[in-house]
């Protein structure tokens, strides 16, 4: 049995969908104060799965996250997976500065706390928060599935991560396609000039496909659509996992000269075109 937080209805139905598993009804509110409800109102077998993405708004997605897995646990549940397609607090897996909170541990001993018995994520921001979990913990990655859509659309294109950070998701979908790979290398000219170039390839009337793990203000996309377009690239396809999108980053991405966007279903948004409830339901079946 699947059950879907208010962050994933869609995605949990379609993992069910795949499955053949049948899907969990769950009421979820909010009261005037702002307050959860939840509601689990279906027959629970032995184990369940719950899905529930992270992102924005990610203390209350989290809170509805909790409050379903605490209920489990009281209805004496002990085998209880949680998928979390996109995984929030996830940037501080430790501390950068003395007295900072590691949020990304608190959140893993929230989940443990609650009654997560297993748990499966989506190309976490960093791997090692697989390793604050005392239960099994999975990072799947996404870059299949969207490999697969840019096949479909694309004609030998060059794979460009936006960062060396990027490089290894990059290089994850050339493999796939069998096409060329490349990042975006800064080079600091001058304490306020920093120059941004393609470490070796020439992008001259190539199609070019940028692929990140996360697009969240923009500004790491826009940036290298810029340098790009400067190096002539013909047709520029952005691509992520994880679609945040805060405010104006859309617009900012279209604006800088994007001629596609395209994110997976970890997160709602206008641009969600590639599901990973396949990638999901392989991974539960497992
Ligand atoms: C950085 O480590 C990530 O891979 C992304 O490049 C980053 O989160 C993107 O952030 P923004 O869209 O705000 O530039």
């Amino acid at each position: 049995m699947i059950i879907g937080g208010s962050a994933s209805q869609k995605l949990a139905a379609q993992i069910a969908r795949k499955m053949g598993e049948s899907l969990c009804p769950l009421e979820t509110r909010k009261f005037p104060d702002g307050e959860r409800y939840i509601r689990i109102k279906g027959e629970i077998e032995d184990r369940i799965t719950v899905v529930q993405s992270t992102g924005y708004p990610p203390d209350e997605n989290l809170m509805e996250l909790f409050l379903i897995l605490k209920t489990l646990q009281s209805m004496n549940i002990k085998d209880i997976r949680v998928v979390i397609p996109y995984f929030g607090y996830g940037r501080q897996e430790r501390s950068f500065n003395q007295g900072e909170a590691v949020s990304a541990a608190v959140i893993a001993d929230l989940i443990e706390f609650s009654g997560g018995s297993e748990v499966f994520c989506i190309n976490l921001h960093e791997e090692g928060i697989c390793n604050l979990f005392n239960v099994p913990a999975h990072n799947l990655s996404a870059m299949p599935a969207l490999a697969e859509y840019l096949a479909n659309c694309m004609d030998n294109p060059v794979i460009m991560a936006p960062d060396l950070g990027a490089l290894p998701f990059a290089r994850e979908i050339a493999d796939i396609l069998r096409c060329d790979c490349d990042y975006l290398e800064k080079k600091r000219i001058s304490p306020e000039v920093v120059e941004t170039k393609t470490k070796s390839l020439d992008v001259m009337n190539r199609e070019v496909v940028i692929v990140d793990d996360i697009i969240s203000t923009g500004g790491t996309i826009v940036n290298a659509i810029k340098m790009l377009k400067k190096n002539g690239a013909s047709r520029i396809v952005v691509s992520c996992v994880h679609p945040v999108l805060v405010d104006d980053a859309l617009l900012k991405i279209f604006a800088a000269g994007a001629d596609e966007l395209i994110g997976t279903d970890t997160l709602k948004s206008e641009v969600s075109v590639v599901s990973v409830a396949g990638l999901v339901a392989d991974a539960l079946k497992d």
